[in-house]
């Protein structure tokens, strides 16, 4: 494939297939490292660049965890924009040196106790906009963030059409869930969406907490955006951070896949859904990024023991779906 621009090779993203149950019950994870920038943000961010009318912003800021600020910097290297990203002060280096070598800017909120600065970063966010007439892309917000989705949707029904029963995905500010969520269920009336979110999260309620699981979840204090559409999810989950990079491991040593730790958290979900779901159901999960961005966490073993991570064998906790 030839292209003209690094912003051509954004989606038509491959699937991995797990058979499971003996072949009773399907599961496809929607590999979203295989866009870019190693995540599946590059497609909200290229359509929250391109439905922006703001001619007059000279530059775009934005609040991000990481995958988002990598997105909207390798599109305004492209589109010649400037670009400041507003990062938490224990997000990931590799996502932090990865914004810079785009040649955008990196500003860093928050204090380094390991809390997330969800608010405060959005906060800044919105004054430095005002301050330098940069165009803030809010993500939380903005529409054109799960509008972005539409493209992934349709990938998901030309690969699989109608035959998909379930959408399971890792929920943040909720364009990628509810945005395929909302297409999907236009063609797939029926498909059970399940939005999965860390143990300590508080967007389906609960008692709020720590978690080291990245991009995902909203912390307790912070504001749940509007782009989070409750009437297309049908059930939220928690899952912590033990089970989520438990299955990272598991991923990786037995399918040679990597994914960051919310993938874990989806597709130890999909798993626990897969013991219960009728027979020749189609569960659909998405890897949202890359496990490579988390080399020196989640597969660190001296990280994991620092922060009491314990690493269990997904393998062994779900034989019964993997019996051949
Ligand atoms: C690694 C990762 N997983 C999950 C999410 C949540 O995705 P969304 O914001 O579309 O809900 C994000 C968002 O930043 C992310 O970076």
């Amino acid at each position: 494939m030839i292209v003209n621009s690094i912003l051509e090779t954004i989606g038509r993203t491959p699937m991995l297939h797990i058979s499971l149950r003996r072949g009773e019950v399907d599961l496809y994870i929607k590999l979203e490292m295989f866009n870019p920038t190693g995540s599946m943000k590059d497609r909200m961010a290229l359509n929250m660049i391109e439905s922006t009318h703001s001619e007059v912003a000279i530059g775009i800021v934005e609040s991000s965890s990481g995958n988002t600020a990598s997105s909207l910097a390798m599109i305004s290297a492209v589109r010649r924009l400037e670009f400041t990203a507003l990062m938490d002060s224990h997000a990931s280096l590799d996502k932090i040196l990865t914004v810079r070598a785009f040649g955008s800017h990196v500003q860093i909120v928050g204090n380094d106790d390991g809390a997330l600065a969800t608010d405060e970063r959005d906060e800044q966010a919105r004054r430095f906009a005002i301050q330098n007439c940069y165009y803030w892309t809010e993500q939380h917000n903005n529409p054109a963030n799960a509008a972005g989705y539409a493209g992934l949707a349709t990938e998901l029904l030309d690969d699989l059409g109608p035959t998909i029963t379930h959408f399971v995905s890792a929920i943040g500010t909720g364009g990628s869930l509810c945005g395929t969520a909302r297409q999907l269920r236009m063609h797939v009336p029926g498909v059970q969406v399940i939005g999965v979110e860390p143990v300590g999260s508080i967007i389906f309620g609960g008692q709020g907490g720590h978690y080291h699981q990245s991009g995902t979840g909203t912390p307790q204090g912070a504001n749940v955006g509007m782009v989070i559409d409750y009437d297309v999810i049908d059930w939220g989950r928690k899952v912590g951070d033990d089970e989520a990079f438990s299955t990272c491991h598991y991923l990786a040593r037995r399918h040679g896949v990597l994914v960051g730790g919310s993938t874990g958290g989806a597709i130890y979900e999909a798993l626990s859904l897969a013991r219960e779901a009728p027979v020749s159901s189609r569960i659909v999960a998405l890897a949202c990024d890359s496990g490579t961005k988390y080399l020196d966490t989640i597969f660190n073993e001296e990280w994991l023991s620092k922060h009491n991570i314990r690493v269990i064998d997904v393998e062994a906790q779900f034989a019964d779906l993997f019996a051949s």
